[in-house]
């Protein structure tokens, strides 16, 4: 992140900035004559916040008499919910004291409870209602009122927030994102603050659900996330101690995945950022993969190359900077964790697959049989179907060979061919570290092999947790932080898409 942005007097400068965010902000913005008019008058007083000379926010105030009336108060969408706002009011107030006002009054629209709630911390209280104050007749402007601008009770109070907000992004003005994800069979929600401080990570797993049909079956998946999708966020929720209405923003996952199961998440996280009042964010799977590792490893280094392996995806991944990266290769046929499953079934040890066959691989002996390893040497892609198929062809050719024998070597294979590629990227690519993200992440021996391969290398390894690994919504709150300071929100027709792709550079 950029350093603190910093409150300055506004210029005529800052004046096309300033229209800017009104544009995205308010129904109604300034006209630029009108701008320049406020900014000449003595009587009014403009701020704007600047991140490296990037105007983020502005507010404005207007003496009369022994009174200041707050005009105007904005701050870019993406940077909502860093404390700018605060820090802006906060100084408008300062200057009134000084200025020796007594009172202060201020206009924010009867719908806007979030701002209002903001007013209330500074002592602000309504007054009044305005009818049809906004743009249309319904939209009412409420009146809030704060008196005894000298008083000590005053002071303390601003003194307090001011302590709060050191700098902007201040850890108590964030709640945090709550994430939600529900691309597959997994219903998962969760609160992130700051896009690292795991507050809460709740998921509900349908595996035994699917179990009795040995995969998951889409319907199935969609009505199950529909009964298990509140539950899940109250008790995201209540497990960080956060009230729905003081998040930040809802994210959920709009793809990749099964349609009818991301729309469950992508309904109901923009039904609560439209009653709650805070953006929402579509987050793409895959990316929330990729960050799962950066939520226990702070401090990773790039270049670095990431093996995504889930049950949908094998990606070869060379990640640059934040939200930079380049897929390098990609599997043909089959996912990772797809072969895994399939293998499994084929085999008959139930499903999901990838669990069982590295259980079993523990008691096995993984050079029992060579399994084919495709495409080992050439290019960045991958395909395992045919070391699929070359395990269900042995079996039958050999149905005395020890099951765990047979799954040893069809893991070492699959984790080979990962490994060996990745660690050949990394050297090309002058990675700093290998990283693991998705499901497949989970498993032992590709684990093993990874640390192996950066011993032998001199780089370094990262492996997420099991449970960052596989399906969570920590890591959907934990992107949604970055996108909504990158992108800003999402717009709310934004659809569920299954076979979204990864925005790569
Ligand atoms: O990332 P994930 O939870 O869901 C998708 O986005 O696909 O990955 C699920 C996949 C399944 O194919 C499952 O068999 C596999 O990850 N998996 C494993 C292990 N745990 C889960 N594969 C190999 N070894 C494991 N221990
Ligand atoms: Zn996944």
């Amino acid at each position: 992140m950029t350093a603190e942005p910093e409150l300055a007097a506004m210029t005529s400068g800052h004046v096309d900035a300033v229209m800017a965010i009104d544009s995205r902000v308010y129904a109604r913005p300034w006209t630029r004559s009108m701008w320049i008019k406020e900014i000449e008058d003595v009587d009014r007083s403009h701020l704007v916040a600047l991140d490296e000379l990037e105007v983020v926010g502005h507010a404005g105030s207007m003496y009369a008499l022994d009174e200041v009336h707050l005009t105007t108060v904005a701050v870019l969408p993406q940077r909502q919910g860093e404390g700018i706002a605060s820090s802006l009011v906060l100084a408008l107030l300062d200057e009134a004291v000084r200025a020796g006002s007594s009172s202060a009054t201020l206009e924010v629209r009867a719908a806007d409870r979030r701002t209002q709630r903001l007013y209330s911390r500074f002592g602000f209280s309504p007054a009044g209602v305005r009818r049809g104050y906004y743009t249309t007749p319904t939209d009412d402007g409420i009146i809030m009122w704060l008196d005894d601008l000298q008083s000590p009770e005053l002071a303390r109070r601003l003194d307090e927030i001011r302590s709060q907000i050191p700098g902007f992004a201040g850890p108590t003005t964030q709640q945090g994102i709550l994430g939600i994800e529900t691309s597959c069979d997994e219903t998962a929600a969760a609160v992130v603050r700051g896009g690292r401080e795991v507050r809460s990570s709740v998921v509900s797993s349908q595996i035994e659900i699917h179990a009795r049909f040995g995969g998951v079956v889409p319907e199935v998946a969609s009505r199950a996330h529909v009964e298990s999708i509140l539950p899940v966020v109250g008790a995201a929720l209540t497990e960080a101690g956060v009230d729905g209405e003081d998040v930040d923003a809802v994210a959920a996952t709009h793809g990749p995945g099964l349609v009818g199961a991301l729309l469950v998440g992508v309904s109901a996280a923009k039904a609560m950022s439209l009653v709650w009042e805070v953006p929402f964010i579509g987050i793409n799977h895959l990316e929330a993969h990729l960050y799962a590792a950066f939520l226990e490893e702070p401090d990773l280094e790039m270049p670095l190359v990431v093996l995504l392996v889930s049950g949908g995806h094998t990606m070869l991944i060379l990640m640059e900077g934040d939200l930079r990266y380049r897929v390098l290769g990609s599997t043909l046929d089959d996912a990772a964790g797809e072969a895994f499953d399939k293998v499994a079934r084929h085999i008959g040890l139930g499903y999901p697959g990838g669990p069982i066959i590295d259980k079993l691989s523990a008691k096995g002996d993984r050079d029992a049989i060579r399994f084919p390893r495709a495409m080992m040497s050439d290019g960045w892609d991958f395909s395992f179907s045919g070391v699929k198929t070359s395990v269900v062809n042995h079996l039958r050719h050999n149905p005395d060979t020890p099951i765990e024998d047979l799954a040893a070597s069809f893991q070492e294979a699959v984790a080979d061919v990962l490994v060996t590629k990745a660690r050949r990227a990394a050297r090309e690519h002058g990675a700093k570290g290998l990283c693991l993200a998705g499901g497949v992440a989970a498993n032992a021996r590709l684990r093993q092999c990874v640390i192996e391969a950066c011993e032998a290398d001199g780089l370094r390894a990262f492996l997420p947790s099991r449970e960052m690994c596989t399906d969570n919504a920590a890591m959907v709150a934990a992107v949604a932080w970055h996108r909504l300071r990158a992108d800003g929100p999402s717009p709310l027709d934004l659809g569920a898409d299954p076979s979204l792709r990864l925005p790569a550079l």
